[in-house]
């Protein structure tokens, strides 16, 4: 028991002689010294074991071989391994300091992809947008001024019509071209164009709203205008397919102050959640495919977004997102939140969408954002955040 060249010994040999191990040993240590003496007798093979035991104020650790000698006898070397376990230790230590390291680097790194993302989406849109209202602009613009001219030209070509006598000719050339047809649907053509670019003009806005993604301060925001404008970025995915029904999206938005955040990154919060509540949406009629066209014409299961705001104790608002697509079991649940968690294929999904939106909630907002679902019923994410900073 005495351990080679170590600067103090367990007990002095004296102390050991002629006793029985459990009366010298921890009872641990002396049950695991017993086993592995019996596998030594019977094996007739030299057993090698690791332990400690407590000398003075510290815990020292020894290898020992136990090789038998006769039937009902071992002979025991023991050797201080201690500065060995120590270096062990360390090893482990820096190894487990290298994978926190190592996952810190991946979560930042993805944090960045996906922040690039939503810039180059931000710029891109931001482009586009800023493209298109400038022709718009002045289509639109022109539009008034033609109204205006085309009334008098079909005011000139009246006159012109009573004036003439009803000239054969100009007759003719009137019927040949259907003028009384012409009077009635040019107004109309002008009335529809406008109201296409005016949608045109919406549309510019809501992206140019939504790409408010890099603007580094708090600003006060209309909710409602960022929810739309991000409902607008994601309105094909809304559409019926030869696959799914379109999904119908309910907007019950009661009455909110401006509230002071970073919109572009709530804009990215916004898109998140809606773009999973899609994927959920999707996945449940992929799966239940039968069932939904079954009670789609009593509308019971029509693939539906509702987004509901409103004031809560005067200082916070709320905004909740609910989809009655595939939800989520408790397991899954538990999980939403983590980085890299993900459910959707390889190269689908890459599970940063909801840990970034709940950094951006509670972390840059001091808000806070829960999950509720229920499997085969839906989701319903609830963002609170302060009106003011
Ligand atoms: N509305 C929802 N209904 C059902 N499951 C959801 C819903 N929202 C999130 N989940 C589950 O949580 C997981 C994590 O979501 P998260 O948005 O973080 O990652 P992701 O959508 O898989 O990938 P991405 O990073 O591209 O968004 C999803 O894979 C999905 O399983
Ligand atoms: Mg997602």
């Amino acid at each position: 028991m005495a351990p080679s060249g170590a600067p103090l010994l367990y007990q002095p040999p004296a102390e050991l002689l002629g006793r029985k191990i459990h009366e010298v040993l921890p009872s641990a240590c002396a049950d695991y010294f017993l086993n592995s003496i019996q596998q030594a007798l019977l094996t007739k093979k030299t057993v090698k074991v690791e332990y400690s035991l407590p000398i003075g104020e510290q815990e020292v650790w020894f290898e020992a071989n136990i090789a038998s000698m006769t039937e009902n006898t071992v002979v025991c070397v023991a050797r201080d391994i201690s500065e060995r376990k120590q270096m062990e230790d360390q090893l482990r230590q820096q190894t487990e300091n290298l994978a926190q390291t190592l996952q810190e680097l991946r979560q930042t790194q993805a944090q960045m992809i996906q922040a690039e993302k939503m810039s180059s989406l931000g710029q891109l849109v931001a482009g586009v947008a800023h493209e298109i209202n400038n022709p718009v602009n002045f289509i639109h613009g022109n539009l008034s001024h033609l109204e205006e001219y085309t009334q008098d030209l079909l005011g000139i070509i009246n006159l012109y019509q009573q004036l003439s006598g009803n000239k054969l000719e100009f007759q003719a050339l009137c019927e040949e071209i259907d003028l009384e047809y012409i009077q009635e649907d040019v107004p109309r053509i002008l009335s529809s164009m406008k109201v296409g670019t005016q949608r045109i003009r919406q549309i510019v806005l809501s992206l140019r709203t939504f790409s408010r993604i890099d603007e580094a301060e708090f600003k006060a925001v209309d909710i409602h205008e960022s929810i739309d404008s991000t409902l607008m970025v994601l309105q094909h995915r809304f559409q019926e397919t030869t696959k799914l029904p379109a999904i119908q999206v309910i907007k019950d938005y009661g009455t909110l102050p401006l509230v002071e955040c970073y919109s572009g990154e709530l804009n990215q919060v916004f898109m998140n959640i809606l773009a999973n509540a899609i994927d959920a949406l999707e996945e449940w009629t992929i799966e239940n495919a039968q069932l939904r066209i079954d009670n789609l014409t009593s509308g019971l299961l029509t693939p539906t977004i509702a987004i509901r705001t409103s004031v809560i104790d005067s200082g916070w608002v709320k905004i909740a997102i609910a989809d009655n697509g595939i939800g989520m079991s408790e397991q899954i649940q538990k999980q939403v939140f983590n980085p890299f968690f993900t459910n959707k294929p390889v190269g689908k999904g890459t599970g940063m969408g909801m840990f970034i939106s709940y950094q951006i909630i509670t972390e840059t907002h001091g808000g806070k954002l829960e999950c509720h679902s229920t499997p085969a019923a839906g989701t319903e994410f609830v963002i609170t955040i302060p009106i003011q900073h």
